[in-house]
């Protein structure tokens, strides 16, 4: 049996909350790929390029985790990498209904394929990477919410005068 997970996210961009959970994931699975929504239903501020090549920098250091960006349904995604658990995030009791939703709809496409949740730090619990992204365009410094790199991605871009709703550069 192939013993990896995949944690699928939009990652716009990838947060310490996002870590905290990568970190616990590839403690408990030998391998991890971080998949990461090329189109994903939200409308994103970073190209799924620039979303792709932040998460590998912040996960450099964590041998077992690879990153990939994938399009169409995850549940193919999986199948395609052999992969049968599917790792989620639960932050707080209004994620519930949402991964709830997308849990039970991806078993009905994929049976085989399992869905584990895991509970990031509380540190980390209020973080989302719209929020961070709001801060950083009205000059927060969001250094305590995202890795480095996230972070001077983040000053790149506000600093080339593009706003959150100006979507990819
Ligand atoms: N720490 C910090 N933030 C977290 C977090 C954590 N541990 N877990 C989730 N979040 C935040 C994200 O930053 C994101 O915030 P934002 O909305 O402010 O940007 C939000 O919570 C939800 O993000 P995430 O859990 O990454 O999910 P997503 O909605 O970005 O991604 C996909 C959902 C891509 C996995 C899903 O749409 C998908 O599978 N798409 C492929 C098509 C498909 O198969 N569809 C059928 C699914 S039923």
């Amino acid at each position: 049996m192939n013993r990896a997970a995949i944690y699928a996210g939009t990652f716009d961009p990838i947060t310490l909350g996002h870590l905290d959970l990568i970190g616990r994931a590839a403690a408990i699975f030998p391998r991890l790929i971080l998949a990461v929504a090329r189109q994903p239903p939200k409308r994103t501020m970073f190209s799924p390029e620039q979303r792709a090549a932040i998460a590998a920098e912040a996960v450099r250091e964590l041998r077992n985790v690879e990153v990939k960006l994938f399009d169409g349904l995850l549940v193919e995604f999986a199948r395609s990498k052999g992969v049968r658990v599917l790792v989620r995030g639960l932050r707080a009791f209004s994620d519930f209904e949402f991964e709830f939703q997308m849990a039970l709809t991806n078993r009905k496409l994929a049976p085989d394929i399992e869905t584990l949740f895991l509970m990031p730090s509380e540190e980390y619990s209020y973080v989302s990477s719209s929020t961070v992204r709001q801060i950083a365009e009205l000059g927060g410094d969001v250094r305590r919410f995202v890795p480095p790199c996230a972070w001077a991605a983040l000053q790149e871009r506000f600093s080339q005068g593009l706003g959150v709703k100006d979507g990819p550069a």
